[in-house]
């Protein structure tokens, strides 16, 4: 069967660096992959030829098919980072563990490939880190895109970015830093379900800290305006989640750690005539002077 984890399918890959330093000493590398958020039809043909020729691929998944491909593509160099994760343990703890544990790997002379679910570059600490952290010591070291939630969340809702723009946020981080938010834009506020709770929980996050997003939410948008729980499918063959509610419906709880909001635009754009007549007196200034200079 012709597909990802077919080895025709899979081009190969240029080597991130020559594998050696010349004086027959192997030196390690980092490349760090995602796996999309349903693995077996997001997963690029370059990440693929990456994973099996890694020496080592720590991944950090969330679903069994995802694993099992993984573990498929690439059997002796396979190992999950999930383990790392302990109920109520700080997260960022365990995102440190998981740099050291990449870092290791890269020094000890492996081609070492992190795989991340969704776009490893979004909303993924460790990714970001380890590439920071093997650079500063002197290893090649470089990020593949993947297809990500929010890439999800465009395609299911029917979204586009480009009609009233797009602020995204993490949930928590928006409320603690004094996020801005345009409500003619549409806003994407992700980790809605863990708001407020730095742990780890295999299930059932802390959300007592949710009023003060419905209160901060409330300040910017009208109570009724319609909003959206999104949760993209992981698996072929299912639909994704998506659950209208309002503001004050978030207090119900029954959010998953796996859920997105969707805030669809409450106003209209308010365009700004004195620039678009400056941009047209600029354009036609400018013909006028090439018009001048060929004639
Ligand atoms: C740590 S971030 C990881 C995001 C991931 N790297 C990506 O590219 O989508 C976890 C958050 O991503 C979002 N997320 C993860 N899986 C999702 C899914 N299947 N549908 C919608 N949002 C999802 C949720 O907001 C979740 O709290």
């Amino acid at each position: 069967m012709a597909g990802p984890t077919d080895d025709t399918a899979a081009p190969a890959p240029a080597p991130a660096q020559p594998n050696g330093n010349g004086n027959g000493v192997h030196k390690g590398s980092l490349i760090v992959v995602g796996t999309g958020i349903r693995t077996v039809g997001h997963l690029t043909m370059e990440a693929v030829a990456w994973i099996r020729q890694a020496d080592k691929v720590l991944y950090v998944v969330g679903d069994p098919v995802a694993e099992a491909m993984l573990k498929e593509l690439n059997p002796a160099g396979a190992e999950s980072l999930t383990g790392l994760y302990a109920e109520g343990k700080p997260r960022i703890e365990t995102y440190n563990q998981m740099v050291e544990r990449t870092l290791d790997c890269v020094r000890a002379g492996m081609v070492t490939c992190m795989a991340c679910y969704g776009h490893p570059g979004v909303f993924v600490y460790p990714s970001h880190e380890s590439i920071r952290r093997a650079r500063a010591e002197g290893f090649q070291a470089r990020m593949l895109p993947g297809i990500s939630a929010e890439d999800c969340l465009f395609a299911d809702l029917g979204v586009d970015p480009g009609i009233s723009g797009c602020q995204s946020y993490e949930a928590t981080d928006f409320l603690l830093n004094g996020r801005v938010i345009d409500p003619a834009s549409s806003v994407v506020l992700w980790q809605i379900g863990v708001v407020g709770d730095a742990t780890f929980k295999p299930a059932g996050y802390d959300l007592s800290a949710m009023p003060l997003l419905i209160e901060r939410l409330l300040a910017i948008y009208p109570a009724t305006h319609p909003m959206y729980l999104y949760e993209a499918a992981v698996f072929h063959g299912c639909d994704p989640v998506i659950r209208p509610i309002t503001v004050h419906e978030l207090a119900y709880g029954g959010l998953s750690a796996g859920y997105t909001l969707y805030i669809p635009p409450a106003y209209a754009s308010s365009s700004d005539p004195t620039t678009y007549y400056r941009m047209n007196a600029m354009i036609a200034a400018n013909k006028a002077a090439s018009g001048a200079a060929i004639g």
